[in-house]
């Protein structure tokens, strides 16, 4: 059995942090799966390190589905979390629900969806239908990028309590945890002590009561970007390069295929053929 939200949040009760690592495709899913992350978040960074887009706004809800898809049929522990896309959920509390089934149907066991205070009544007319809901505050790629770009948040006194508001708001909405991006260490460890559900941080520092790492940047495969808070485990990047030089030099070469690689047909088969053609 996945584990549950439920779990989720009683890790934070046990003082167990929580690791979430993105996943998009089946293969690495299945890995991510097999190396007992806690939670697998289908996050809408797809955008970019699936994709190729410069950004997540031109992420839709089919692309979403067919993500969370494919990591569903790859899970077996992790409880799988699917983030709703840009101008999925801010139209109306309607196309809410509606895409929060979606994501769903799809195979993903809660949504994620940005906003402080302004969402509350979104999320809880989702988490109301029966959907748990995870909250994204700070940094909020959706949208604060259009206007700041990257920054840290909460680095005044004033940003630090609305985001510290924006927390108790959306714990008060029933999200079951919050992704706090690029808060400043300081704020992202009061967030965490303030609130009941976990805090999951990336770029947050070590306060939150989990880490979350697009899966990309953890194993050294996306160059585009190198953020300062995500530590690289490999340079798989490097290593699949390699790989794929020494592949094409093969195939030049006509070292590969080798014998072992291919697959013979029955000698008196081939007689017959040989026969048969001329040969
Ligand atoms: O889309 C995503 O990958 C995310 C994480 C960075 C939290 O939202």
């Amino acid at each position: 059995m996945h584990k549950s939200t439920q779990d989720i949040i009683n890790m934070k009760k046990r003082k167990e942090k929580i690791s979430v690592v993105t996943g998009y495709d089946y293969t690495l899913a299945s890995l991510c799966d097999k190396a007992q992350v806690d939670v697998l978040l289908v996050g809408d960074s797809a955008g970019m390190v699936m994709l190729g887009y410069e950004n997540t706004i031109p992420v839709t809800m089919d692309q979403m589905c067919m993500f969370t898809e494919a990591v569903s049929r790859a899970r077996k522990n992790s409880l799988l979390v699917s983030d709703l896309p840009f101008m999925s959920y801010q139209t109306s509390i309607e196309d809410a629900i509606r895409n929060s089934g979606k994501l769903i149907k799809a195979g993903a066991d809660a949504v994620k969806l940005e906003g402080g205070s302004v969402m509350a009544e979104t999320i809880s007319s989702i988490v109301d239908v029966g959907i748990p809901v995870m909250g994204h505050i700070g940094l909020q790629p959706q949208t604060t990028v259009l206007s700041q770009g990257y920054k840290v948040q909460g680095k005044t006194k004033d940003t630090a309590l609305r985001l510290i508001e924006d927390a108790k708001k959306l714990e008060e909405a029933g999200v079951f945890s919050i992704v706090l991006e690029m808060v400043s260490h300081e704020v992202a460890e009061i967030i965490s002590e303030t609130i009941n559900v976990p805090a999951i941080g990336i770029g947050s520092g070590l306060g939150c009561d989990g880490q979350v790492l697009v899966v990309q940047d953890l194993l050294g495969m996306y160059d585009k970007i190198k953020p300062k808070f995500a530590k690289r485990y490999m340079n798989l990047s490097e290593d699949i390069v390699k790989s794929l030089e020494s592949y094409r030099e093969d195939v030049a070469s006509g070292t590969f295929p080798a014998e072992e690689n291919w697959f013979l047909m029955d000698e008196d088969e081939l007689k017959k053929l040989r026969e048969h053609i001329g040969g």
